[in-house]
């Protein structure tokens, strides 16, 4: 705390000298919607907020009783295990056989993170350094842009829309970039674009991993969230995968489960064991009764998470049957927690971030501008769809008045 008498000499400011690998991050572009977000709220203004995939519904009564319970048992409070308790782990591995088929041993090849966005920037501290350049998808989540910053490593960014050519890109990137990339990153189901896959996908993708020698990530956040019979497929169940890469999942979106900070990292042991050298330096692992819970819930409640992506889906079509009457020309995305919305005409020339301000301040509807996930993003808005039937159905009329008052402006 500050005394009274010590009051900071202005002609002489002490500098406080961060990292190099703090001041070489990239703008945070989504800094001015958020500082707008809270002084709405502050104001009393009711903002929808369709700006963060935070999901709004609670996890199923069964995962809060079980965490009640193991709360309540005074073994549970010490330090728990880094990588995660062997019962998860090999949950873990039970749940990736009866969904995809793939076997994957519980000591070697899983690790239990703080949620996969720790377990990713953490494995990208692990295998990247100066010098090295990782492939990450754009428009970009921008954890995979700043996870590899952050480890010193350097970031090509590659449209990921059209997956063929993302594919061949990276082909041609590995073919012509010197040193090599270290690191290829995917995402599918992907956010922000919602662009999915299918298996030949990772078929070609482990392809080039040996004929270049990179390693992959996958980040499978919204491994759960799939519509009208779309399944997206997993990156471990190709031949070879665990020879050149590891996979994320987490509890946060298909059990509803963000503030608990669960995820898992799953495949190559090597990388798997990168991970865990690194955790162990930096962690002491999950609450125990979180991972207990996670236990549970991976073992008894396969309906909560089929009834929560068809929330999802309802409310995708909510969303797009209401944009679509306002004219915005949407893709309905197959999977994933978000519309990905092109901008129509004239809005589209304001720019992203202006329109979503825009949105935010004259009608309180908040959206992630496309350009905060960098420049392919620049002509769409992310709307996730986090908020109930009721409320998105208010945000289109809020968003058609927003367009009206534009529109009848001389
Ligand atoms: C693509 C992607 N990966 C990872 C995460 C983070 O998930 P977790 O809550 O497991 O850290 C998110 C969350 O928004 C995401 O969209």
């Amino acid at each position: 705390m500050r005394s009274e008498s010590e009051q900071p000499e202005s002609d002489n400011p002490f500098t406080i000298p961060v990292a190099t690998r703090v001041l070489r991050l990239p703008p945070y572009l989504f800094g001015k919607i958020n500082a707008l977000k809270h002084k709405k709220r502050v104001a009393g203004v009711d903002v929808i907020d369709l700006g963060m995939g935070n999901p709004t519904d609670p996890p199923d009564p069964m995962i809060i009783e079980k965490l009640t319970e193991a709360v309540a048992d005074p073994r549970n409070h010490r330090y728990s295990v880094s990588t995660g308790v062997e019962n998860l782990r090999r949950e873990v591995g039970k749940r990736y056989w009866k969904r995809y088929g793939v076997r994957i041993d519980p000591n070697d090849e899983v690790v239990a993170c703080i949620g996969s966005k720790e377990g990713f920037s953490h494995l990208c501290l692990a295998l990247m350094g100066p010098g090295d350049t990782a492939i990450v998808p754009a428009p970009s989540f921008p954890v995979h842009v700043y996870a590899v910053a952050l480890a010193s490593g350097n970031v090509i960014a590659l449209d990921v829309r059209d997956p063929e050519q993302f594919l061949a890109n990276i082909d041609y990137t590995c073919t012509h970039l010197y040193p090599k990339p270290k690191l290829v990153i995917v995402n599918f189901p992907h956010n922000p674009s919602a662009t999915v896959i299918e298996q030949d996908f990772y078929v070609e993708l482990v392809r080039l991993a040996k004929k270049h020698g990179f390693l992959v990530i996958s980040d499978f956040a919204y491994a759960d969230i799939c519509f009208e019979g779309y399944q997206a497929p997993s990156f471990l169940a190709t031949p070879g995968a665990f020879e050149v890469g590891v996979e994320f999942t987490t509890m946060s979106k298909g059990y509803s489960m963000a503030g608990w900070r669960i995820g898992f990292c799953a495949g190559n042991a090597e990388m798997c064991r990168a991970l865990a050298t690194i955790k162990g330096y930096y962690d002491y692992g999950i609450f125990q009764p979180v991972q207990i819970a996670a236990i549970v819930a991976m073992r008894n409640c396969d309906a909560a998470v089929e009834s929560i992506a068809e929330e999802y889906h309802r409310r995708r079509d909510v969303l797009c049957d209401g944009l679509e009457r306002l004219g915005w020309e949407i893709e309905r995305p197959r999977a994933g927690m978000f519309i990905w919305a092109k901008i129509p005409e004239p809005w589209a020339q304001m720019g992203s971030i202006d329109f979503a301000m825009k949105l935010l301040d004259e009608v309180g509807v908040a959206v992630s501008p496309g350009r905060g996930f960098g420049e392919e993003g620049e002509g769409y808005l992310r709307m996730a769809i986090v908020e109930n039937e009721q409320r998105l159905r208010q945000a289109v009329r809020q968003i058609g008045r927003c367009m009206k008052q534009e529109v009848e402006q001389p």
